[in-house]
């Protein structure tokens, strides 16, 4: 469906006619006849470094955030008294006594301050238009496509529209406000910030008007920060008074926003001239221009990917969103539509909220860039034992692999700051990061519970990020310079500190995330719950996907030598997965009873998704295995966040189940989005998490194209209730993009372009016979670089 022309007739009084959004795409635009009455309400547009979500309320609220606005600087909260105390709670595990070893822990391993750095809003602007009553025919929406959110409204006989942009080229945020009938705009508009404000003021000088915000971001001077919006009226007079900025008789007034923190900056000076840099380039541009530039940049980005699951029934997708997000949780199979739309808004929430931004790039942490709190849910940092993880999910699969690039950037600094942390904590080289970290790289435990805080894993995680996009990209400068280091730096810290114990290699003290279990009889403290241990099924595993990405990459980088060698033999000294008396993969080293059979965080299925251990094409006894603790798992009443949920997809993908899959799909859509259909963390509660808006992209992905191990295999998971469909654009592993068109269920055509010259190995629907370019497959083909290949069932 193509989106309707907003404006209908130049001689048209007003701009909207009767049917509002009817005619927007029910798949590309989230759309409402009401204002936003809170923050979960508003649409989020963003840049990668600045956001900002725009409300339509007769007095209009830009929420903006700049993402290195965080509450501290750098702390060093290393406990002194870890290095000693490390064997001692070691060898107390080992000998069962469990709590006094956890005892132990909280005391002398958490950091001496329990919290890293915590995000922060950066200021509201509140835009005054004088309009008191209810605006008549409120058309407010957000274009997944084009990246920008934009109302339309008539006011006493007035037709107005309001659009937020967001231009990462520009660096900068923008918003228009016009009126149908020429000068008519009288506004006043003014930052706001509760906390921390050292001036704030508005000024007309020189044909230039700002309104200026300086702020520190803690009471001991933490990062400063100088937020200003230009303001340009197309006519009519701009006045200051107290700080406000008042424009009167204009019909077009834009609005230029940029914000620069300490955090980049060596000098003062240094930042105001950027700040001054990016708003005297963008105002010189002009609103239009950046419009343009803004669309072209982000839509370059999102159309990369088009997801057709099919069509809703009758008029369902054409319903504002918040009643469609009603009519879904009875009828979900009236509307295939809001998947797909929610498919393409994490497409454009990543987009959004991770780009390049030269070396100083920050990635999304837990609310991604949008957070209106000064003490958001904990702290809106970047948790590592699975959500900042997730963020990426979908960057390589769905075509948006330069999103990574600031990924790239904080490991670099996790990467500095946990080899001191490994030295002063565990005595060992390489670098350690345990289960969150924020924008300086903190590496020391967070928190103080025994089944989170020590948890060494962190690092290893976010290091196989790198390989994968080496296995999507190709890119050996990439692999050679950036990851290998990285990978040496986690291999280091785990060879000194991995302890031999049954003639495998082991961790402890470490946790299953997030999760205790109770102490069994005969050992110290029998029948209380704790979570600290040793050896997890969650970090073997991880620990195997990042020896094997090293022993990868000495093959690929042609590196044979003594490291490489003891690469390979410390691969072989890792503790398989084991299955326990129902015939799940077990949690812990031995089988323990859970202190929550449901628990949302699904770590002993790591090799099933994201690794590849547990997959059906590593081993269909282990994936079977990993079932029977999936269905076990859902039974007790798992899947209770939203990422969880998102989790459970594409756990379900590689398993080959489509329809549990698809029922996963539905119970993410029903039960887990606020109104501007954010991920919620909890059902019914109003905590957003971008984790499960991302994750669920990722995973409808992994549905319909998956690429793990040296396979292409398209459409693994296909639902039933998903009858027919096509996506275009998916990228796997090697260097394919692959357009996948399906009906009745099955393959009708495939193509697959060879982005790099790989050997192509390709599986279709666990296993049917196909041709490529009419030839019947019979094995790994070579292929071209640039070339497509046609893959057909007759
Ligand atoms: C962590 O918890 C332990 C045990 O309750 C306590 O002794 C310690 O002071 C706590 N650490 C911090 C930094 O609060
Ligand atoms: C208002 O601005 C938009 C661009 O943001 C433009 O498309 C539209 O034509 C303008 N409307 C009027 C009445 O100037
Ligand atoms: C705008 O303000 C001017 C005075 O500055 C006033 O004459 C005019 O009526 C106002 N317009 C509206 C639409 O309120
Ligand atoms: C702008 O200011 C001038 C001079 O003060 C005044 O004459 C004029 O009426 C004002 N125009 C509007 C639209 O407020
Ligand atoms: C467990 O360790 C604590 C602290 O070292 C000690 O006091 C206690 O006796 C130990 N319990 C057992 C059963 O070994
Ligand atoms: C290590 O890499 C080599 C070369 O790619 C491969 O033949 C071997 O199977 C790998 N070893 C393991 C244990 O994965
Ligand atoms: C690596 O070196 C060892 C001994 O130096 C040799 O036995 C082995 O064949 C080499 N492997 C490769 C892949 O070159
Ligand atoms: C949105 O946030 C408000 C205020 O925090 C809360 O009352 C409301 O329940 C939330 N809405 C949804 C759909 O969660």
């Amino acid at each position: 469906m193509a989106f309707r022309k907003l404006l209908g007739s130049a001689v048209a009084l007003t701009f909207i006619s009767a049917g509002l959004g009817a005619d927007l795409d029910g798949s590309r635009y989230l759309w409402y006849d009401t204002p936003a009455s809170q923050f979960n309400a508003s649409l989020p547009v963003g840049n990668g470094r600045l956001g900002g979500t725009l409300y339509c309320l007769p007095t209009e609220i830009v929420t903006w955030n700049e993402d290195s606005v965080w509450g501290s600087t750098f702390q060093d909260r290393v406990n002194p008294k870890s290095l000693k105390s490390f064997p001692v709670i070691r060898d107390l595990l080992v000998g069962g006594n469990v709590s006094a070893a956890g005892n132990l822990a909280l005391t002398d391993m958490t950091g001496i301050s329990i919290d890293p750095s915590a995000y922060q809003v950066l200021s509201n602007l509140y835009i005054d238009l004088g309009q008191r009553d209810e605006a008549k025919n409120l058309l407010r929406y957000l274009d997944t496509l084009e990246g920008y959110t934009a109302c339309e409204y008539d006011y006493d006989g007035v037709g107005y529209k309001r659009e937020l942009i967001a231009s990462s080229p520009s660096g900068v945020l923008g918003l228009r406000i016009n009126a149908t009938t020429p000068g008519t705009i009288n506004l006043s508009a003014h930052l706001q910030r509760s906390k921390y404000v050292e001036a704030n003021y508005a000024t007309v000088a020189n044909g230039v008007n700002s309104i200026v915000l300086k702020a520190t971001t803690g009471e001991d001077n933490y990062n400063t920060f100088t937020a200003e919006v230009r303001i340009v009226a197309d006519k009519g007079n701009v006045t200051t008074s107290e700080g406000k900025l008042f424009v009167s008789g204009a019909t077009t007034v834009d609005f230029f926003f940029d914000a620069e923190s300490s955090y980049r900056y060596t000098s003062a000076s240094d930042q105001e001239a950027e700040l001054k840099r990016k708003l005297n380039a963008a105002t010189d541009l002009g609103y239009d221009a950046l419009k343009e530039e803004a669309v072209k940049d982000h839509k370059s980005l999102a159309e990369r990917v088009r997801l057709d699951l099919g069509a809703s029934a009758g008029d369902a997708a054409s319903l504002p969103t918040n009643e469609r997000q009603i009519n879904y949780r009875s009828s979900p199979d009236n509307d295939v539509e809001f998947a797909t739309l929610l498919f393409n808004y994490g497409r454009h929430l990543l987009i959004a909220s991770s780009r390049s931004i030269g070396d100083l790039a920050l990635p999304p942490g837990l609310q991604g860039i949008w957070n209106q709190d000064y003490s958001p849910s904990w702290g809106g940092k970047y948790t590592v034992n699975i959500n900042l993880q997730m963020n990426y999910w979908p960057a390589e699969t769905t075509n948006l692999n330069e999103l990574t690039s600031p990924l790239w950037r904080l490991l670099t600094l996790v990467q500095q700051r946990g080899e001191d942390v490994a030295e002063k904590m565990y005595g060992c080289p390489g670098f350690v990061l345990h289960h969150n970290t924020d924008l300086w790289g903190d590496a020391v435990p967070v928190d103080n519970g025994t089944s989170y805080s020590i948890w060494p894993m962190g690092g290893a995680w976010l290091s196989l990020h790198m390989m994968d996009h080496y296995r999507f990209t190709g890119d050996r400068t990439f692999l050679a310079e950036k990851a290998y280091p990285i990978f040496k730096s986690a291999f280091d810290f785990f060879d000194c500190y991995l302890f031999d114990l049954d003639d495998y290699l082991t961790t402890g003290p470490s946790c299953s995330p997030e999760l205790a279990y109770k102490i069994p009889s005969g050992m110290a403290t029998e029948g209380q719950e704790e979570g600290l241990t040793f050896s997890p099924t969650l970090d073997n595993s991880i620990l195997f996907e990042l020896f094997t990405a090293l022993n990868e990459t000495h093959s690929i980088l042609g590196i044979n030598d003594s490291f490489a060698s003891k690469v390979k033999k410390q691969l072989g000294k890792l503790r398989p997965p084991q299955i326990g008396s129902k015939g799940q993969i077990l949690e812990w080293i031995e089988e323990f009873t859970s202190t929550d059979e449901g628990h949302r965080h699904f770590s002993p299925l790591f090799g099933l998704f994201p690794g590849t251990q547990l997959t059906p094409l590593a081993s269909p006894e282990l994936a079977s295995a990993a079932g029977v603790l999936f269905d076990d798992r859902m039974d007790n009443g798992g899947g209770s966040t939203g990422w969880s949920r998102a989790w459970s997809i594409a756990l379900n993908a590689r398993l080959y189940k489509g329809a549990s899959a698809w029922e996963n799909v539905k119970a993410w859509l029903q039960t887990f989005l606020l109104t501007n259909l954010w991920n919620s963390d909890h059902g019914g509660s109003t905590v957003f998490q971008i984790d499960g808006n991302l994750g669920y992209t990722a995973a409808i992905s992994e549905m319909l194209l998956q690429s793990h191990l040296g396979v292409v295999h398209l459409l693994p998971a296909l639902p039933s209730s998903i009858p027919a469909g096509s996506v275009t654009g998916l990228v796997g592993r090697g260097g394919f993009e692959v357009g996948v068109s399906w009906k009745d269920g099955s393959l009708t055509k495939a193509t697959v372009k060879s982005l790099l010259g790989n050997e192509l190995t390709l599986l279709v629907n666990g296993g049917n016979s196909f041709r490529v370019d009419g030839t019947e497959y019979q094995g790994p083909i070579t292929t071209k670089k640039g070339e497509t290949y046609t893959i057909t069932i007759q």
